[in-house]
């Protein structure tokens, strides 16, 4: 029996040790805002927070997390989240937005750790989630918004 703890909701669940956590929080959870991109830790779609720090679910095995995960779907609950995605809506940053949710989660990460980075700081943190629409310009932008 895996133990997860998301969103505060604790849940028991009977599962392979080895399941990627996307797998477990989307299939077996049921929660359909963490996306599958590539699925071998490349693009950032599937980005959660495992104790406030930004994690690639696909690449996590159930048995390897250690903490509280936090979804997408709490981001509305968390006071730096709801700045991130207010100014992610006052920029129409999304284009298609299947990445959307993975970015958001990354940048409110590095925001809850440096709430005022440098430039370079959130480009450094955040060259790892890739955009096919390539909106990384208002990205960018809506974090520099958000930042205090
Ligand atoms: Fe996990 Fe691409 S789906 S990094």
């Amino acid at each position: 029996m895996i133990k997860l703890t998301i969103n505060g909701e604790q849940h028991e669940l009977d599962i392979p040790d080895n399941m990627p956590l996307l797998w477990a929080i989307r299939d077996i959870v049921g929660m359909k805002g963490t996306k599958f991109g590539c699925g071998i830790g490349q693009c950032g779609a599937c980005t959660v927070h495992m104790d406030g720090v930004a994690t690639r679910s696909c690449s996590t095995p159930v048995s390897a997390v250690q903490g509280e995960i936090t979804t997408i779907e709490a981001m509305a609950d968390d006071p730096v989240g709801q700045k991130v995605q207010q100014a992610w809506l006052d920029l129409g940053v999304a284009q298609c937005g299947y990445c959307q949710g993975g970015q958001i989660m990354n940048a409110t990460a590095l925001l809850k750790k440096t709430p005022a980075p440098e430039t370079g700081e959130i480009v450094d943190a955040m060259e790892g989630n890739l955009c096919r629409c390539g909106t990384y310009n208002r990205i960018l932008a809506a974090i520099e918004r958000a930042a205090d």
